[in-house]
This record gives C-alpha cells, sequence and structure tokens, in this order.
C-alpha cells in the first residue's frame, strides 16, 4: 500500500507529507502526480526522490480520458491513497469510482467557509476574526466533501496575505501529516462521517 500527492504549486505540504511518512507513517509517500510543468513541487521531489509524474490536462481529449492517464500511473504503482496538496482541479468520476473514501484534500479555510481558490484572500477581505484549515474526503464539489478535522487561526489586527498565509501553512504543515497517520493507524475512522 502507498501514497500519491497531486500537487499543482510549490509543494510545501507535499514536503512535509513525504518528511513524515518516512519518519512515522505506517506506509510512504512514493509518487507525485503535478499537472503544471514549471511547478516548485517538482524540485521538492527530486531532492526528496520522489518519483514525479507530470500529467498535462491539454495532452487528453476530454476529462475522463486525463484521469484514466493518472490511474493506470496510480495502478502502475499500487497507489492506495491519493492526497490532494494544493491541487487545483476537481477530481471526476474516473479517479472517485477508483479511490471510493481513499482521497483527501487540505483547504486553508474552515469550511464550508471560503471555498474554491484564494482562500486566505478571501477570509482576509470578508475581515473574519477566525479562518483555519480543513482537512477532509474529496467528492466531485469543490471543496465540499465531509470534514475529517479543522484546526482555527487567529486572523491578527495587522495581519497581510503574507503573514496570514505563513500562519495558516504552519497550521496545515502539521494537521494534514497527523491526520494522515490517526487514519493510517485507525486512530481515526477511514469511513467518512454522513451529513445530516
Ligand atoms: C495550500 O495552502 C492548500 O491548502 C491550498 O493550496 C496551498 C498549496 O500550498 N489548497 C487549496 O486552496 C485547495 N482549494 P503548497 O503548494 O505550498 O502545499
Amino acid at each position: 500500500m502507498s501514497i500519491a500527492v497531486f500537487a499543482s504549486g510549490s509543494g510545501s505540504n507535499f514536503e512535509v507529507l513525504t518528511e513524515q511518512s518516512r519518519k512515522k507513517w505506517p506506509e510512504e509517500v512514493s509518487l507525485l502526480i503535478c499537472d503544471q510543468p514549471d511547478a516548485g513541487v517538482l524540485e521538492r521531489a527530486e531532492r526528496l526522490g520522489v518519483q514525479a509524474v507530470t500529467i498535462l490536462p491539454r495532452h487528453y481529449e476530454n476529462k475522463a480520458a486525463y484521469e484514466k492517464a493518472i490511474l493506470s500511473c496510480l495502478q502502475e504503482q499500487g497507489i492506495e491513497w491519493i492526497l490532494l496538496a494544493g491541487y487545483m482541479r476537481l477530481i471526476g468520476p474516473t479517479l472517485l469510482q477508483a479511490y471510493p473514501w481513499r482521497i483527501l484534500n487540505i483547504h486553508p479555510s474552515l469550511l464550508p467557509a471560503f471555498q474554491g481558490k484564494d482562500a486566505i484572500e478571501k477570509a482576509l477581505d470578508y475581515g473574519v476574526r477566525w479562518t483555519g484549515v480543513s482537512v477532509h474526503w474529496v467528492d466531485e464539489g469543490m471543496d465540499t466533501g465531509p470534514i475529517i478535522d479543522q484546526k482555527p487561526v487567529l486572523v491578527e489586527p495587522g495581519d497581510d496575505l503574507h503573514t496570514l498565509m505563513k500562519k495558516v501553512q504552519f497550521v496545515e504543515h502539521h494537521l494534514y501529516p497527523n491526520t494522515m497517520y490517526k487514519l493510517l493507524t485507525g486512530k481515526i475512522s477511514d469511513s467518512p462521517r454522513v451529513r445530516r
């Protein structure tokens, strides 16, 4: 059993997930799937010695074909879990059906507030006193799947995008690896709670 991370950006979450998986988890992050040829996460994968596969959606006819290409790569590597970490794309039925309740995402807000892109900026613009981080199961929606864990982050007077992002990412880098560790070791249930 092994774990793939999907990422589109700088990859700070990918890096802590990989490191923690090596130190602490019963399974390791063994594959990075990236959809951006110049994403910073690719350099991190090289430095950490994690196999990286860049699969560009524009090379495929449609989303199903794109996800089929990803799926065959995952199956070749025996991947059982998918962790989205700054992967800026919705997951479609091809991957959802192949990995039922085996795909997690991290989002930089206290969901259901500020779904989608630029969540930290939206929280600042709205003027909330508290924002935070959510780890949730992935479904077909945009940051809509059942929540597994959340941690708050205080928005202090004078915070700007840079300072708030730093605080949010600090919390992300603890919450995501810890949540996955708990799932892998049975400390929290790996079947989603059904919302009422
Ligand atoms: C993270 O803050 C993650 O929560 C966010 O992208 C960032 C990626 O940072 N994801 C989303 O906004 C998903 N809706 P990283 O590339 O340094 O890990």
